[in-house]
């Protein structure tokens, strides 16, 4: 295991009606921007909770931040927030509205010329407006990390900063009862991939983080294919189990001590700025050819993947691996997510302009060994038609 400190400072509020702790941990004297996104939460009473649970402070609201935030939305917020003076942020939504406000925070202590030199590691982060969040989408994990990821038209990027860590993160898994099948698959997809990318590289004998991971694994498993049947789908212990795995996917304990592979979300993320394709959607396009394209490389992680997650131990070792990863497509496909390209009506027309957008961002040298260059991600899309 390598050397590692953890720090997780977001106090985590878990449960049913938890809405109304914010009012305790937002300070009394704030001013606090209130920020949402499309107004989904005025349709499935959250607004009303947290408005009543903020009846005590003084109030202003911020709302139309878009799925995967861009840089011009979140430019309003700031100069709303600079006019206002406010001194908090309540992002109330799921990883876009958090990541959005992550940006506004730091934006709105930010003193050089623009923002966005953040974003593409310019300007470092050195302070930042305090925030909390309600999440209503369990999927990112955002909303105790570090990340934040931010779009500028055709760019997408991520920043990575102890001090974007929320203060706080209502974790109340009723609001998500109102999500779209679609998004609830999307969510179960993400965390899942979040918790391979740190898991499924080569061992380094982290036993303690090798069980949570696989808890986790086995966990989204489960309960995935619950939330998804007529039988489950607004059961409320279900939608608890996923909330918190994803919470625990990408709150950095897995992580720690261990090596990462950040490439499926790394050329996800070019899917998603150049052709719309949803966040978790362009992880289960990529992630089966990535892991068979990279087979030999993560081969003894493949096979604990396949004996401790599938349970499965008969047959060679390719055997074994290549059954693992179709059970893993299996699974995507029963939630209805997308495995290949063409699932999403891409086809090999597509593939340079992915891999010139890749060279344009630097992402050149991927992986947990940086071995996924340019000529191993065209093969992974090759792989993935
Ligand atoms: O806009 P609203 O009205 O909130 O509607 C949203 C949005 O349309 C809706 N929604 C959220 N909660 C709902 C709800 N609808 C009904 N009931 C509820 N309770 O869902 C739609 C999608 O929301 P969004 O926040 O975009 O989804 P998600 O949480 O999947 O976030 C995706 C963004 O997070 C980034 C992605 O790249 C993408 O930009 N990520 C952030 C990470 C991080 N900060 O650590 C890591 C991830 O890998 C990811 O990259
Ligand atoms: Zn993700």
């Amino acid at each position: 295991m390598f050397n590692f400190t953890f720090h997780n400072f977001t106090k985590v509020h878990f449960g049913e009606g938890q809405i109304s702790q914010i009012q305790h941990d937002i300070p009394q004297s704030a001013k606090v921007l209130l920020v949402y996104g499309g107004g989904s939460i005025k349709n499935n009473g959250i607004y009303q909770q947290v408005t009543q649970a903020l009846s005590a402070h003084q109030v202003v609201e911020f709302s139309g931040i878009e799925a995967n935030p861009q840089y011009d939305t979140l430019m309003q917020g700031v100069a709303l927030a600079k006019a206002q003076q406010v001194d908090y942020i309540l992002a109330v939504g799921g990883g876009s509205v958090i990541d959005g406000c992550k940006f506004i925070s730091a934006a709105l202590k930010f003193d050089g010329q623009d923002p966005w030199d953040l974003m593409i590691q310019k300007a470092a982060v050195t302070a930042v407006v305090p925030m909390g969040v309600v999440l209503t989408l369990a999927a990112t994990g955002s909303e105790t990390n570090p990340a934040t990821v931010v779009s500028r038209g055709e760019d997408k990027f991520g920043l990575f900063n102890p001090i974007l860590r929320p203060q706080f993160a209502v974790l109340d898994p009723s609001v998500t009862l109102s999500l779209t099948d679609r998004q609830i698959s999307n969510g179960v997809v993400d965390a899942f991939v979040h918790v391979i990318e740190q898991y499924l590289t080569y061992p380094v004998n982290a036993k303690v983080q090798d069980r949570f991971a696989e808890g986790l694994l086995l966990t989204l498993i489960e309960e995935g294919q619950k939330v998804i049947s007529a039988e489950h789908k607004n059961d409320l212990e279900v939608r608890a189990n996923l909330m918190f795995s994803a919470t625990m996917a990408l709150n950095g304990l897995i992580g720690t001590g261990v090596p990462h592979d950040w490439s499926t979300h790394m050329i996800g993320h070019e899917l998603t700025a150049a052709y719309g394709i949803d966040h978790a959607r362009s992880l289960s396009i990529l992630l089966p050819s990535m892991l068979r394209e990279r087979q030999q490389v993560k081969q003894a992680k493949l096979l604990q993947f396949a004996e401790r997650v599938w349970n499965i131990t008969d047959g060679t070792d390719d055997q074994k691996i290549a059954a693992a990863i179709t059970k893993m497509e299996q699974f995507f496909k029963q939630l209805g997510a997308p495995i290949c390209l063409s699932d999403a009506n891409l086809d090999e027309s597509h593939i340079p302009d992915i891999i010139q957008r890749l060279k344009g961002h630097g992402m050149t040298a991927l992986g947990e060994d940086q071995m996924v260059t340019l000529d191993v991600v065209e093969r992974i899309l090759n792989r993935a038609l």
